[in-house]
């Protein structure tokens, strides 16, 4: 999930952020939008352009042009919030160049801060939600009458599943289709419950009329996107409710995610499909054994851990134990041999002693990770974790932590990828190589990414490809020409 995360904070480090775009006509109004933080932001960031556009803003790259400038924001970290700050301030110098330009804030740190930002970060003129896009041009509206304007509200149905998003800056191939909005599990360290407000799922029909159109126009692989796509569940509508709660009629016909899956995968068989993000508490066997059956389903599991040791998890409100983690894993290998799995891990959360870290470490090497995102433990307002708890581990020591788990991921992905040398991938062709244009990069069904010289392969096309090196992050190899 935290890909493009990474991605986005390594650009913002290179001054670079990411830039979401698309072709404007002359004379319309431009809209410069910037989104930081999850897929989930991304695939939303898409539906505000979709709601700007039918107001007759269309996105561009070029700030300096922009009539409208909207930040999608993140709030799951401290510097994740220090990182939008800083850029307000650059967009304020800018801002007085050009008092007519509009700036807004949206998103999980808008949500977060509310009418904070508009007290506080004097040149922000709109803020919104998550939950409030709708009202987006309405506001616009508002400022352009001189006010400042702000929605928050959080909803208990809105789920965008009759606006069809424009696709920015992607690379036309792979795409996101948001299946269900915010979280009811209440992690004790997440914030994200607070941001993004209760969980809905979104009706199935228009997720596979999404999913048809992608393919359409032309794109190969799609990512169902969810905080937690385990407990989706359509059952009508509405705020989330329990299989065992539904009346017999809405049991007749709702849809759990295994059946989910299945209804995308059958809509074609060369569209692959991914999905994330997956909880250990809720994943079941129906869903594995749906990966297992259909070639297109990619065979990739992102799943969280965030602990190794079973009372740090306790403390976390994780739903788990360390027995239970590996029992879901057991399960993944023994139905998916070759499923890769990945992981999120957070070091120095409250009160993590020396011997619970290490339990982290150990869990590391048993369930051998193909990959992992690892973060040092932020403390968020208004969570469990910052209400009970005390964030009692010094940043040195969390750091030296979080040091440690890199340490063991790399040698772990190097170990993987060594493992796929002499093997033969089918590769989905993402785009040209940045480092060499005469080779090619794409991903195998297990999210490894794969370059090799181009040949007559391009953008769009299935390649299998014979890997004969690798590196912690890329395998290298060569395609089967026939
Ligand atoms: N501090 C550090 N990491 C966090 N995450 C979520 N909240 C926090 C926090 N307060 C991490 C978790 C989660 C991922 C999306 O971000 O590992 O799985
Ligand atoms: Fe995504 Fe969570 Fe960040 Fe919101 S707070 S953008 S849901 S990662």
């Amino acid at each position: 999930m935290f890909e493009i995360e990474k991605k986005v904070i390594e650009e913002a480090q290179q001054g670079k952020p990411t830039l979401l775009t698309t072709e404007i006509p002359a004379g319309a109004k431009r809209l410069y939008l910037e989104s930081y933080g999850c897929q989930m932001n991304f695939s939303d960031s898409e539906i505000v352009a979709s709601i700007m556009r039918e107001n007759g803003y269309y996105t561009t790259h070029n700030l300096y042009e922009s009539d409208v400038i909207m930040l999608n924001t993140c709030a799951i970290r401290e510097n994740a919030e220090q990182k939008v700050r800083k850029r307000l301030t650059e967009f304020r110098k800018l801002k007085k160049s050009k008092p007519s330009l509009i700036v807004g804030v949206l998103g999980c740190m808008a949500e977060r801060l509310k009418e904070k930002f508009l007290e506080e970060e004097k040149l922000v003129d709109i803020v919104v939600g998550p939950d409030a896009y709708r009202s987006l041009p309405e506001l616009v509206g508002e400022v352009q009458g001189g006010q400042k304007a702000m929605n928050v509200l959080l909803s208990l149905e809105e789920t965008y599943a009759d606006i069809s998003p424009v696709r920015l800056g992607g690379n036309g191939i792979t795409a996101f289709i948001s299946i269900m909005r915010g979280c009811d599990n209440m992690c004790s360290f997440c914030v994200v419950p607070f941001t993004r407000g209760r969980e809905r799922s979104r009706n199935p029909e228009t997720i596979l009329q999404e999913a048809k159109e992608l393919l359409a126009s032309g794109y190969k692989e799609v990512t169902l996107l969810g905080q937690n796509v385990d407990s989706y569940l359509w059952y009508g509508g509405g705020a989330k409710k329990e299989f065992k709660n539904l009346t017999e009629e809405e049991k007749s016909t709702a849809v759990n995610f295994a059946q989910l899956l299945e209804m995308v995968a059958e809509v074609d068989k060369d569209l692959r499909i991914r999905y994330t993000t997956s909880n250990p508490r809720d994943m079941t066997n129906e869903v594995l054994e749906v990966m297992a059956k259909y070639e297109n389903i990619c065979k990739y599991i992102h799943l969280p851990i965030q602990s190794g040791n079973s009372a740090v998890l306790e403390r976390m409100n994780r739903g788990y134990n360390r027995k239970e983690y590996l029992d879901r894993i057991a399960a993944i290998k023994r139905i998916m041999p070759d499923c890769a799995i990945s992981t999120d891990i957070i070091c120095g959360f409250c009160g993590e002693t020396d011997e619970e870290h290490e339990d982290t470490k150990s869990l590391m090497w048993q369930v051998e990770f193909d990959y992992a995102y690892m973060f040092n433990y932020s403390e968020r307002p208004k969570t469990l974790a910052e209400r009970k708890y005390t964030d009692d581990i010094p940043e040195a020591l969390k750091t030296k932590r979080l040091e440690e788990v890199i340490a063991i991921q790399r040698k772990l992905s190097l170990e993987s990828n060594k493992k796929d040398v002499g093997k033969t991938f089918k590769v989905l062709v993402e785009g040209t190589s940045k480092r060499n244009e005469n080779e090619l990069f794409g991903r195998n069904s297990q999210n490894k990414v794969i370059v090799f010289p181009k040949e007559n392969f391009k953008k769009g096309d299935y390649a299998m490809v014979k890997v004969h090196d690798c590196n912690s992050a890329t395998l290298l190899g060569n395609a089967i020409v026939e």
